[in-house]
């Protein structure tokens, strides 16, 4: 074969790999979309057995975890695998300073032990259905944009009831594609969920924000759970009563392991992707909005963390919170340089000359489609500064306690006018609601006092004074640009940023309210606060309603000219079937990051002594004994987590990661910080999913916290 045609053949079948790790697919088509490429990948077995309507299939295991999360069933007695991460939040609630469990872990060693979780509920799907037709067949097309949502709304809503009452399911319709097509999801919750075993902070956060996004990785980041349900296996609110649910299917767990390049697929809820964009979103993605994020959360982390180091008190206050702020502030980090170091807006470009190119091919399209480009490209001109005033509206004003108690106050006043009036009104739940609020529980003065000032200064340093609040300006004159003054007037005359003052309000609120509303906090906060919910947020809005119908139109004319692509929707929360290999990646030029990890890597990360990798001594215990068990790779190995090239993002956080069999490997957890670009391009190159190796998660379950009784109930394959 001459040496052209070899090399061709080679490139073709490179695309073809590549395209095989990009895509969240939905379940039901599969048979149509994704089985092929599954099984040249290596997968064994039907679509059937990942989503069936008629029969128990994987699809009855995996389920909504806490809203935002995913969880497997991994019991035919209902015991569900989430993420330590996942399950915090219910942890902290359950637990007290007497009772730790974030501190100490803590395992069921029977089902007495077992305990309920307020407000946790697990869902699952019972069916999807294409209900595109139903919802836009009856438009016509001379309607207006305004009549044309409403129909859409209007018909969403019939389907929605007339399903609900035909299959006693809850329902819901989504948009796929921007509205090019529609779903119709029913579901089950269940809402008798309880914990079963945590494994301490120490193991489920270890590394906390120093290896968050990061791999390599060595934190346990898993919690079990137990759905219960009535004597008829049926969805129940907690009682005494309930039993454990029996799932229509439950994963069998692989102690087998895997290699490099073995298959393997993701079951979960991803939240949002934005894989359609135009080289106009990602270069204001990349060049504005991730930036000035980047920077705004970079200062008030900084004060955050300089405070925390230096006080415990302060520490516990702040700590959750700068975790949240902390996460994404690094992913968006990541997300930049990805997209730069891929040359993100370039490869757009390519493809819309392609687009454009295709086109020309066909009269009717080009003159349906050939106008998008430039209509993007001048709606992102009018979308940035717009925009960068809403995050420094976000990111930077509602980052402040001081602004966002004192702003939040504004409903108190109107309902309690209503109250003076004689009118209907709701002043009392909304005192109530506002006091915890403004419980001061996590709050510390001078370090919101700090955030005041950094946040001030640099909002009046970028944002133009024909572009904020005239109060805003006022001020600053009054104080001749001294921001450090204005924050001391701010701080020591307002009843909204100190404990005790607003203890003495809420003992007069109603018979003093004129003077609270006079409060120079309040008076400086609401007017921003209006300027932006009048100004600034109908002029976002509208624009954002124009890019969705912009990209509506450009997927429709992509999925119309490149017949050979296939495409899969955005995330958007619903359940999604991601499929690639276990793979190793290089991050940069002479690096390769090998596809596993094992517990030495705990034990040396732990030698640095960083706070974020301290352990209990349990744990050096067990390592130094060498007690593993039968949880070990071939060479004799307790590997902790492993990275694939499956495409993954937030929500898939709990996420069932199978083998070519079906069986469970192990529990998606993270992305590595090179490739958080996902979301907007993938890359397989250096996009993986990060993955808690389930022997790990056995091991711990057995041989850590000593609840090895539990791995009865499962279904092993060894
Ligand atoms: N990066 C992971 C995710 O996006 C983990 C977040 C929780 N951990 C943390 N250190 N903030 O959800
Ligand atoms: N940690 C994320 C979550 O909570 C998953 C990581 C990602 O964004 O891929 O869903």
């Amino acid at each position: 074969m001459n040496k052209k045609l070899i090399f061709l053949i080679l490139l073709l079948n490179l695309k073809f790999i590549c395209i095989a790790d990009e895509g969240m697919w939905l379940p039901q088509l599969i048979e149509a979309l994704a089985i092929k490429d599954m099984k040249k990948n290596g997968f064994k077995l039907s679509s059937k057995q990942i989503y069936d309507i008629n029969k128990a299939s994987m699809k009855d295991a995996v389920c909504v975890f806490a809203g935002g999360c995913t969880a497997e069933v991994i019991s035919t007695k209902g015991l569900i695998l989430t993420n330590h991460h996942c399950g915090f939040s219910s942890i902290a609630a359950l637990s007290t300073v007497e009772k730790d469990y974030l501190k100490n872990g803590y395992a069921a060693l029977s089902g007495k032990e077992e305990m309920p979780c307020k407000n946790l509920t697990v869902t699952f799907i019972k069916q999807i259905e294409d209900v595109t037709s139903k919802v836009v067949g009856s438009l016509l097309p001379t309607y207006s944009d305004i009549q044309r949502d409403s129909a859409v709304q209007a018909n969403i809503k019939k389907i929605e009831t007339e399903t609900k009452i035909s299959s006693g399911y809850d329902v819901f319709v989504r948009p796929f594609f921007y509205g090019n097509e529609y779903y119709l999801f029913q579901t089950q919750s269940y809402k008798d969920v309880r914990l079963v075993l945590t494994p301490p902070e120490s193991l489920g956060k270890f590394g906390d924000e120093t290896d968050n996004w990061v791999w390599p990785r060595h934190n346990a980041d898993f919690s079990m759970f137990r759905i219960y349900a009535d004597k008829e296996n049926k969805p129940s609110e907690y009682s005494e009563n309930n039993v454990p649910y029996t799932p229509a299917y439950s994963f069998p767990i692989s102690l087998k392991g895997y290699n490099k390049g073995d298959f393997t697929m993701v079951y979960g809820f991803p939240g949002r992707t934005q894989e359609y964009l135009t080289s106009y979103a990602v270069d204001f993605i990349m060049n504005n909005q991730d930036p000035t994020r980047v920077n705004l959360r970079e200062k008030r982390l900084a004060i955050m963390d300089a405070d925390m180091k230096n006080n415990d008190t302060i520490r516990l206050m702040y700590t959750s919170r700068y975790a949240g702020v902390a996460n994404y502030y690094k992913k968006w980090k990541g997300e930049m340089l990805g997209l730069k170091k891929s040359n993100a807006v370039e490869k757009k470009q390519q493809f819309e000359q392609e687009f454009l190119t295709a086109l020309n091919n066909d009269a009717a399209k080009k003159e349906k489609y050939s106008n998008l480009l430039l209509q993007f490209k001048k709606t992102y001109e009018d979308y940035k500064p717009l925009s960068k005033q809403f995050d420094y509206f976000a990111e930077c004003l509602w980052g402040v306690d001081g602004f966002r108690y004192a702003s939040s106050a504004s409903v108190l006043f109107t309902e309690l006018k209503k109250k003076q009036e004689g009118k209907a009104n709701k002043f009392d739940a909304t005192l109530s609601e506002y006091k915890q609020l403004l419980a001061f529980n996590n709050f510390n003065k001078p370090t919101d006092k700090k955030l005041f000032i950094a946040m001030l200064t640099d909002y009046s340093a970028n944002i133009e004074s024909n572009y904020r609040p005239h109060i805003l300006d006022s001020l600053l004159l009054a104080y001749k640009g001294n921001i450090n003054g204005l924050a001391d007037f701010m701080y020591s005359n307002s009843s909204f940023n100190d404990k005790a003052k607003a203890k003495l309000m809420f003992e007069d609120f109603e018979k003093n309210a004129m003077l609270y509303a006079r409060d120079p906090m309040y008076v400086l906060s609401v007017d921003i606060l209006s300027y932006y919910q009048k100004g600034v947020m109908p002029q976002i809005n509208y624009l954002d309603l124009q890019i969705t119908d912009m990209q509506k139109e450009y997927v429709k004319g992509l999925r119309e000219t490149l017949k050979n692509k296939k495409f899969y929707p955005d995330a958007n929360s619903t359940l999604r079937v991601a499929f690639g290999k276990v793979n190793d990646y290089s991050p940069r030029d002479g690096v390769q990051n090998a596809h596993y990890t094992t517990i030495d890597g705990i034990i040396e990360k732990n030698k640095t002594g960083l706070e974020d990798f301290y352990i209990k001594p349990r744990l050096i215990e067990l390592y130094n004994k060498k007690d593993f068990g039968n949880y070990t790779d071939k060479e004799g190995k307790l590997r902790v987590a492993f990275i694939a090239s499956n495409h993954t993002t937030g929500g898939n956080s709990g996420s069932p990661v199978l083998n070519a069999n079906g069986e469970l490997i192990g529990t998606n957890f993270d992305r590595n910080w090179e490739g958080t670009m996902s979301d907007i391009m993938y890359n397989p190159i250096f996009c993986r999913n990060i993955v808690l190796d389930v022997r790990f998660t056995l091991w711990i379950v057995d041989k850590y916290s000593g609840a090895g009784y539990l791995l009865n109930e499962m279904k092993l394959a060894k």
